[in-house]
């Protein structure tokens, strides 16, 4: 099939799942959707993507799990370690500076970096008076993230990652070991909201002191990337932080000039004031 056709049928598979589920891959970055939805077709035996597409119109299951591989999940505790131990130092006195604090992790995935950052407020005795919102477009990785529930498997690297991250206890205080897994420690998720939400069309957030989208972005093309970063920025306090992935930035985007870099190297932003 020439690159052509494939570029056509691609266009078409995206517009369906749009409208027949309302989910919008339109304005992903193209040449990672490509290789998700090839990857997709190669697993399900169908013979092109225009078969897919109608499987896909036909087979709700055959959505899911569709969903599920294009919205790319991989998570783990304390990504980048040197992300959290900015956050201590300069972001956590901002923040102690609020009577309330209102967070908003956006795309938080399996819940992995909620309790991270949930722990370093603990740490900090800020966590009492924070309200986290934590938000993902996909609703299986959401129930997981709810019931933080992992596996013993990956606890060694996260414990790891804690300490490089600057944690002050012992990283098995935030979790209790049941057979293969590791359950986290329900005071970490009192003051945890999940919900659902899509950045691509949902409303925006009231009044944040901080939003969280790390490795989110990364997946969008410049179209969305600044539709996104005007919904963060309506979202956010005057003087507000944006924390952003190692790969992503606010530069070369529409809302570049709209915020001040705070830690430049973490990508930690902050909203400019009136
Ligand atoms: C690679 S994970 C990042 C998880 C976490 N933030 C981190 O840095 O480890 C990307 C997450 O973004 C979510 N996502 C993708 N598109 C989204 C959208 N339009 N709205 C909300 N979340 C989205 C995916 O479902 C996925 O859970």
């Amino acid at each position: 099939m020439n690159e052509q056709t494939q570029d056509i049928e691609i266009d078409l598979l995206l517009e369906a799942m749009f409208r027949k589920y309302g989910y919008d891959f339109r304005n992903y970055a193209r040449a990672s959707i490509e290789r998700r939805i090839l990857h997709q077709l190669s697993k399900s035996g169908l013979s092109n993507i225009s078969e897919m597409q109608g499987r896909l119109l036909a087979d709700k299951e055959f959505f899911k799990r569709m969903l599920l591989d294009l919205s790319i999940n991989v998570t783990e505790m304390f990504r980048d370690a040197s992300f959290y131990v900015a956050f201590r130092e300069k972001v956590v006195p901002y923040l102690r500076a609020h009577p309330f604090i209102r967070i908003w992790i956006a795309g938080c995935a399996t819940g992995e970096e909620v309790y991270s950052m949930a722990i370093v407020l603990q740490e900090e005795g800020l966590f009492d008076q924070t309200r986290i919102y934590a938000t993902d477009i996909n609703e299986e990785v959401l129930q997981i993230a709810k019931e933080g529930v992992y596996s013993l498997e990956n606890i060694q690297e996260y414990t790891l990652n804690y300490q490089k991250a600057g944690g002050q206890k012992a990283f098995s205080d935030y979790y209790t070991a049941h057979q293969d897994t590791a359950v986290i420690t329900p005071s970490l998720k009192t003051h945890v909201v999940f919900a659902s939400h899509n950045l691509v069309h949902d409303a925006k957030f009231n009044e944040m002191h901080l939003i969280s989208c790390r490795n989110v972005m990364i997946y969008f093309n410049q179209t969305l990337k600044d539709r996104v970063l005007k919904l963060f920025h309506e979202s956010l306090c005057p003087l507000g932080l944006l924390c952003l992935g190692s790969k992503e930035s606010v530069q070369f985007s529409a809302y570049e000039n709209q915020f001040d870099p705070l830690i430049k190297d973490e990508k930690i932003y902050k909203k400019k004031g009136f």
